[in-house]
């Protein structure tokens, strides 16, 4: 089995003492019988933890069929949803193709993101990109309630009828919601929509490696094998008991004594531009399972180098209570040295023919000297190549980590009681039926 990833905890950097990792150990050892055994808060929702292994493997099979089937159909694929029902797929399709997928020439279709705001123009520039190409769409929603990604569904559903027919259009749309009790599969089965499901102990911002981040991944011509087989080689490895043979839980550990240090933002760092959205994943897995009982580290991103021209600034000597994470890809998937210039007018020569992944890789260790100096402690996770494998492995090495550094810190670290006060007020005070009384209330604060 291939093990993709090393982390370390910023071992010769001098913030933490070994021996600190042994006065957590008890602890450390607690929360892993909860992990293991389903003892503790949200057990309900601990299905992530077998997924790469104990996956439904009939609709798995649909999944690849259904992508192929969109491949065929169409040009433009429209995926609709929000929060843990987007941003997985967004991110491994960057990650792995590349951010700039839908201009890059390839023979899938292109994909754009829709329902994850409440912006007009947004959603209006989806149909200018649709323009008159055939189109299909995935609308994605566990709840089936959330109204970002209702309002742009319904906008593309009545779009869809009116272009294909209703009958054409049903043959376009593909749904992935609750096995039976949301709306959304009540109305797609009166439809004829295909769907899949989004495992009812699987929650949203943990459900990447479900028909949730599966279908479009598919789509974009990923292979989901692959991600899979790295995830499972991550179920294998971070169910070690001990947290000295199991990175995930070193990571958890390492986050909360550098917090139980006044450290309270932790950066995620990549040196790649396609990292982006996979810091956009991994805020939210670490933000929702964290950020509560007014506890938690704030997750903060940055893509350096070209941040270190905007936030460098600030993390090597503004306010000192923030630590960052780097992650890192060893082996570079492209080759590309510095041209040569003969009159070396700008004086760039001493880099003629260096690679410039070993630019970038020396601009790498210069900053890790430099924050370190600056008080900052750095941590590493390390990926051995930018592939399918390595990502399914990082997927699940962070989902292992947020429920172990969670429960470290005594939060329940699968549920979301802040977003769904948000949805609520929101419902009221769209005057959804059912909301009379919180609807009341809302105003007359308003109102003073
Ligand atoms: O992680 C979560 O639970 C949330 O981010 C949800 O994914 C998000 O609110 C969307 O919910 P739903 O899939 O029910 O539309």
């Amino acid at each position: 089995m291939r093990n993709a990833i090393r982390f370390s905890w910023g071992e010769n950097q001098g913030f933490i003492r070994p021996q600190e990792f042994e006065g957590l150990r008890p602890s450390m050892q607690a929360v892993h019988t909860m992990i293991r055994e389903g003892t503790g808060a949200g057990a309900d929702f601990l299905g992530w933890r077998d997924l790469p292994a104990a996956y439904d493997q009939e609709e798995y099979r649909r999944i690849k069929e259904a992508a192929k089937r969109i491949q065929k159909d169409c040009r433009v694929f429209v995926v609709v949803g929000i929060g843990g029902s987007y941003l997985g797929a967004r991110a491994v399709i960057e990650y792995l193709r590349s951010p700039l997928y839908n201009m890059l020439p390839k023979d899938t279709p292109e994909i754009y993101y829709a329902g994850n705001c409440l912006s007009a123009s947004a959603l209006e520039e989806v149909f200018r990109l649709i323009g008159d190409r055939d189109v299909c769409i995935n609308v994605i929603s566990k709840s089936g309630t959330t109204t970002e990604p209702a309002v742009a569904f319904r906008v593309l559903r009545a779009y869809m009828e009116k272009r294909y027919g209703e009958e054409g259009a049903a043959g376009r749309i593909y749904v992935t919601t609750d096995k039976c009790r949301g709306t959304l599969k009540q109305f797609s089965d009166k439809k004829g929509y295909e769907t899949f499901v989004v495992p009812d102990d699987v929650g949203g911002r943990f459900s990447v490696l479900t028909a949730v981040g599966l279908l479009p991944i598919a789509v974009a011509g990923i292979d989901i094998d692959a991600l899979m087989s790295g995830a499972e080689a991550g179920m294998k490895l971070y169910a070690a008991p001990d947290y000295t043979a199991n990175d995930a839980y070193r990571y958890a550990m390492t986050r909360r004594i550098l917090n139980a240090k006044g450290k309270q933002i932790e950066v995620l760092v990549s040196y790649e531009p396609y990292g982006q959205m996979l810091n956009e994943w991994w805020k939210q897995l670490f933000g929702e399972s964290e950020g509560k009982d007014h506890k938690g580290i704030f997750p903060a991103s940055v893509v350096f180098s070209t941040d270190l021209h905007s936030m460098g600034q600030f993390i090597q000597d503004g306010s000192r209570n923030l630590f960052e994470t780097v992650v890192s890809v060893e082996q570079a998937d492209v080759s590309f040295p510095v041209a040569d210039d003969p009159q070396n007018i700008d004086g760039l020569n001493f880099l003629s023919g260096v690679e410039m992944d070993r630019v970038k890789a020396t601009a790498a260790k210069g900053t890790l000297l430099a924050h370190v100096d600056g008080g900052v402690p750095n941590l590493s996770v390390c990926v051995d190549r930018r592939d399918e494998y390595a990502l399914g492995q990082l997927l699940y090495f962070f989902e292992m980590a947020v429920a172990a550094s969670g429960y470290l810190s005594g939060v329940n670290p699968f549920d979301q009681p802040g977003v769904e006060a948000y949805k609520k007020n929101m419902f009221a005070l769209l005057g959804k039926p059912g909301y009379e009384d919180l609807r009341a209330a809302l105003q007359t604060r308003l109102d003073s």
